[in-house]
């Protein structure tokens, strides 16, 4: 693996490892021993991968698994922007290597899709830390997981997966799409701009969404069910859904599209 141009210039630093338990938790412990990024983590493997909402993350050999460590700034509320510049980021470099073009799309709140099935997740994760100055008086170090499936997809999920060898043979591996992934989070993160260029950053992500406009059911905590059409994500990055009841903003949950449904049931057989 290596990291690319724009980002060996800015000074990215990049660790690669054969195996680890998740990358994200290995930045997470550099971030104990005082590492403040910007830093890619890389491994060929994980043992303990992991997912959004505390599930696992199946991590094979040949897929892509990896975390960047860096300062999300002084305004914690701003981090979870940064899952929005990670899925502007994934779908630039993904589509530069692949070809795929508006087979891609980005599902809220952290996924790539290809096809409408998962090709790619975001695991987004603030280590707060103080930092002694009155003025400002804490920073947040986020690590940006991510997992992209190159070579296989999981089967069995409760949604479809995909993975990029089911393109074809010229399909990007894992060490094709990295370098170009590490430039392409450089030139997102300079539009996002510490937080000032999110409109810019929301506008990319609403060019390459899913099913804008389409009916979804999105799952909340405590079983909570919104169903509606999407309309939009709002300047805090909120899902926007207009139910019968009128427009309901959703912070947290699982989005199902009305296209998931269709996939699963014809995976599993009960429907051709
Ligand atoms: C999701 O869609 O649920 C997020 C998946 C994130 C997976 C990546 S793989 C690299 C990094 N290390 C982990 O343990 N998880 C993230």
């Amino acid at each position: 693996m290596e990291l690319g141009c724009e980002a060996r210039a800015r000074g990215v630093r990049l660790i690669s490892l054969d195996e680890v338990d998740s990358t994200n938790d290995e930045g997470k412990r550099f971030v104990a021993e005082g590492e403040r990024g910007p830093l890619w983590i890389v491994a060929g493997r994980q043992t303990q991968g992991r997912g959004r909402l505390g599930r696992q993350w199946v991590s094979t050999p040949g897929n892509l698994h990896a975390s960047l460590l860096l300062s999300g700034g002084s305004m914690p509320s701003l981090a979870p922007q940064l899952g929005f510049v990670a899925g502007v980021a994934l779908i630039d470099a993904v589509r530069r290597v692949s070809g795929l073009g508006e087979r891609l799309a980005l599902k809220w709140p952290n996924d790539l899709l290809l096809d409408g099935g998962k090709l790619a997740g975001v695991l987004l994760e603030g280590v707060p830390i103080a930092t002694g100055d009155p003025r400002a008086p804490h920073e947040c170090i986020v690590v940006i997981g991510i997992g992209v499936n190159c070579a296989s997809a999981p089967q069995g999920l409760p949604y479809p997966a995909r993975a990029l060898s089911e393109t074809g043979s010229g399909a990007p591996t894992a060490a094709r799409l990295f370098a170009p992934l590490t430039d392409a989070f450089i030139a997102a993160l300079d539009l996002w701009a510490g937080g000032d260029g999110f409109a810019a950053i929301r506008e990319k992500w609403l060019e390459s969404a899913a099913s804008l406009g389409q009916p979804v059911r999105v799952l909340l905590a405590r079983d909570e069910e919104v169903r509606g059409r999407f309309l939009t994500i709002d300047a805090r990055g909120r899902m926007v859904v207009a139910t019968a009841e009128g427009e309901r903003v959703v912070d947290a949950g699982d989005v199902f599209l009305a296209h998931d449904e269709s996939i699963v049931l014809e995976q599993s057989g009960l429907r051709s």
